[in-house]
């Protein structure tokens, strides 16, 4: 039998309308006076584990098997599909007890419904988390998580989780999927747009700041969220960037790119891990005790729930790992994974495999444990339906407050890719006329970007570019609109990819007639105009999940567009709007300026216009290289340095032929990690160390002193590099160790310090202990990671 119902014998003392409170009284609480936003019970409980214990322990001594397997279950409902397989039954499930969490469930109302069922229809009312992709916003879209990154400012990303958690605790969500800290060396892989970028330090801090964000210092409160620290792992390292598909990765490479940030979650609290699709090194990270009870539990001491990925344990059958889904259900358990999303393996087939003797039933409960934990630091068992806030959600759900700390988020992740002749900012005082040309002019879907929440129902509150240019120049500047071209994948008739089996994406067939009137308009439009700003780049669906490409040119016919714009002379000036690194070869050659504004969000037209006027001067520094050509890929800083390395600037040809190259291409990308630039102008003096020598419990302060001599004030992000010259493993030829975004008045001269000792540079030595290496360095500080001043220093006992 795959499916158990609950017993029909019900206490009556545990069905009250509030089953859970009838347990808590059970367990024998007094409760205090209210404090204004914290629940009495939940403050005094919060931190009482041993009351904690011992009611979870008396809670469990209750449940059947049946109501303990059910809270491993989480099933999707259908106010969003983020996946292949849809639950049809799943209400009726929660009433028989057979479900612990819910997610895609979003409304107040309508969550509240689900916990009604699960409170008051079941046998002991234990309440469901009720989760939700809350990645980059709740209603508010802050901009999407690799730009918001591109502002390396952590306060701002926590700021910007800690919004999103406040909106999202009240609708009724209480518990997120994010932050999402693969690392992401591959722009084809259309998940990047949902990352921290290329650099593990960088994600390492992002990601804490955006668990911080959500978790904030105490569950307990109403308006914060368990977070997930996901995917764990390897999942970035999808081979040919196509999504799902498998990795392989040295054993140094796993532990020194791709586990440090998860390391660095658990040590900062992170409430609940996901495994990730992929398989790693010949096991699917779902199935893995390596991964999930070894490293996670045992060295790491994780004390939250692992969750795996959207039906990841019945992937392990096509993955070849597990013969059909109970083995499945067998290995994912047995490994660690202790809720089982969506794919209903852990209902059909626990209780069977504890009969056979392959799963221990002391496992379950160890599990059901950890889950019923959370649910009592998120207040659930002292009152259930404490996150359905309606007045709360009135009053600050798409406040002006958050729309306006959405546009300061926004206008801080846009990095300035290109500016020549001080092409920007725009002075409207020189303008009668703009062009406003290109499919994203004005789009309110495209602005929020993918995994935007419950962003696209909301879509009233979204300010294009258009409006946002109009609304800043009130009617002193005429603003004219043409879409100019598409941003479809164009396809020819009769192509082998003629069909449109994916509706998100948008595709057309080639109608060269449409679009070249489409362009013709766009031509005289232009014609009228002082100045050509290009609203291009791609669709928000080309990115996020299962959205990888081949090709990572602008879609659609929009270099065609620009090469019809071009012979006209005027200043273009681009605004892109991407989910990844983009190949920008024609566009950095032709265009005046290039201002890369990821998907910014709600607020993003006002952004985008405080931008391109100077009301903001630019701040925003790349976390992901943009590559010279999709051939490039993968193409980051950090990488090492081989047997011959080529030096691109060298006039001696001859002893550059036999080197690590392209025939056809340059080694360095178009835009290197770390780059960005300023309407300021940043001058750096020479680096000065304060030693050449640093020893293993001493420290090493390099120092710059920076100048701007830009009529501008404005924000720089001084970056901190260091190189081993030689270790007992080869050394990346350059690896990020600190940062500081730093505001200078026009004229402000700053000296900008850091501070390395020996942990700055550990790292997994050829043994696999962590520790440094005495020896040669080099440090680096400068504006972006291709322009750094360097110095050198010795590391010694
Ligand atoms: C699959 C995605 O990989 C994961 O990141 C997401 O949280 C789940 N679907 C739920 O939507």
């Amino acid at each position: 039998m795959k499916l158990r119902f609950l017993p029909l014998m019900v206490s009556a003392a545990l069905v009250a309308p509030v089953a859970s409170s009838a347990l808590a009284s059970n367990a024998g609480q007094v409760l205090e006076p209210a404090r204004a936003d914290v629940p009495a019970s939940v403050a005094v409980w919060k931190d009482d584990k041993a009351k904690m214990d011992a009611f979870i322990s008396e809670l469990i001594g209750k449940m059947t098997l049946q109501e303990k397997i059910g809270q491993l279950d989480l099933q999707s409902g259908f106010r969003n599909n983020t996946g292949p397989f849809v639950n049809e039954d799943y209400e009726n499930q929660i009433k028989r007890g057979q479900v612990g969490a819910v997610f895609n469930s979003y409304g107040a109302d309508f969550a509240r419904s689900l916990q009604q069922m699960a409170v008051e229809e079941t046998r002991l009312g234990v309440p469901l988390m009720i989760a939700h992709d809350i990645i980059h916003g709740h209603k508010t879209i802050f901009p999407q998580s690799l730009g918001e990154v591109a502002s390396w400012d952590p306060e701002l990303v926590k700021l910007g989780a800690k919004i999103a958690a406040r909106e999202a605790t009240a609708d009724g969500i209480m518990w997120t999927f994010a932050p999402m800290a693969d690392l992401v060396r591959d722009p084809r892989w259309g998940r990047v747009s949902e990352a921290v970028g290329e650099d593990t330090y960088l994600t390492s801090v992002m990601s804490v700041a955006r668990v911080q964000g959500f978790q904030g210092d105490d569950l307990s409160k109403h308006d914060t969220m368990l977070a997930t620290a996901k995917h764990f792992v390897g999942y970035g390292l999808a081979q040919g960037g196509r999504d799902y598909h498998t990795t392989d990765v040295s054993e140094h490479e796993l532990w020194t790119t791709q586990m440090p940030q998860f390391k660095a979650m658990v040590d900062a609290g992170v409430a609940t891990f996901m495994t990730s699709f992929n398989d790693l090194n010949g096991t699917p990270a779902t199935g893995s005790k390596f991964l999930l009870t070894d490293v996670l539990r045992d060295k790491w001491g994780f004390e939250g729930f692992v969750v795996t990925d959207y039906t990841a344990v019945n992937e392990l059958v096509p993955h070849g790992y597990a013969r059909d889904d109970k083995h499945a259900a067998e290995i994912a358990f047995n490994a660690g994974a202790d809720m089982d999303m969506v794919g209903r393996t852990y209902i059909n087939y626990l209780e069977e495999l504890i009969e056979e003797g392959k799963v221990d039933e002391s496992k379950i409960d160890h599990s059901v444990r950890l889950i019923l934990e959370m649910k009592w630091r998120l207040g659930l068992f002292e009152d259930p339906y404490r996150y359905f806030d309606m007045a709360r959600a009135e009053k600050e759900i798409l406040s002006d407050d958050n729309k306006a700390l959405a546009r300061d988020a926004a206008r801080r992740s846009m990095v300035l890719l290109k500016n020549d002749n001080n092409a920007l900012p725009l002075n409207q005082d020189e303008l009668r006329t703009i062009a406003l040309i290109g499919p994203l002019a004005d789009s309110k879907r495209d602005m929020i970007g993918n995994w935007a929440g419950a962003g696209p129902a909301h879509l009233d509150h979204v300010i294009t570019l258009k409006q946002g240019l109009e609304e800043r120049l009130e009617g002193k500047v005429k603003v004219n609109v043409a879409k100019g071209a598409t941003y479809a994948f164009l396809r020819e008739e009769g192509s082998p990819f003629a069909h449109d089996r994916f509706n998100y994406v948008a595709r057309q067939t080639r109608d060269d007639a449409a679009l070249q009137k489409q362009i013709d308009e766009a031509v005289k439009l232009a014609k009228q105009s002082d100045v050509i700003v290009l609203a291009i780049g791609e669709q928000e669906a080309f990115s996020g999940e299962a959205a990888s490409r081949t090709d990572l040119q602008l879609p659609g016919n929009q270099i065609e567009l620009m090469k019809a714009l071009k012979p006209l002379g005027k200043p273009m000036v681009a605004v892109i709007q991407s989910g990844r690194p983009n190949d920008l070869r024609w566009e950095s050659q032709n265009l005046d300026a290039i201002l890369h504004a990821w998907y910014p969000g709600t607020s993003g037209g006002h952004a985008i216009a405080d931008v391109l006027f100077g009301d903001y001067n630019p701040s925003g520094k790349l976390p992901m290289t943009f590559p010279y050509n999709v051939g490039q890929v993968p193409v980051f800083y950090n990488h090492k340095s081989t047997g011959r390395p080529h030096d691109e600037w060298t006039q001696k040809v001859r002893s550059q032929e036999y080197t690590t190259r392209y025939n056809d291409a340059p080694n360095s990308p178009l835009y290197a990690f770390g780059h960005g630039l300023s309407y300021s102008d940043f001058q750096y003096g020479e680096i000065t160390l304060s030693s050449d020598t640093l020893t293993l419990d001493g420290e090493l302060t390099v120092s710059v002193e920076i100048t701007n001599t830009g009529k501008h004030a404005g924000e720089e992000v001084v970056q901190l590099y260091t190189r081993q010259m030689v270790g007992s493993i080869t050394r990346p030829v350059q690896e990020l160790k600190g940062f500081d975004k730093v505001h200078f008045d026009a004229g402000e001269t700053k000296t900008v310090s850091f501070t390395l000792t020996a942990d700055d540079l550990a790292f997994y030595r050829a043994d696999m202990s962590w520790g440094s290496e005495p020896g040669d360095f080099q440090v680096m500080v400068g504006t972006a990671s291709d322009n750094v001043q360097r110095l050198s220093f010795k590391l010694i006992d």
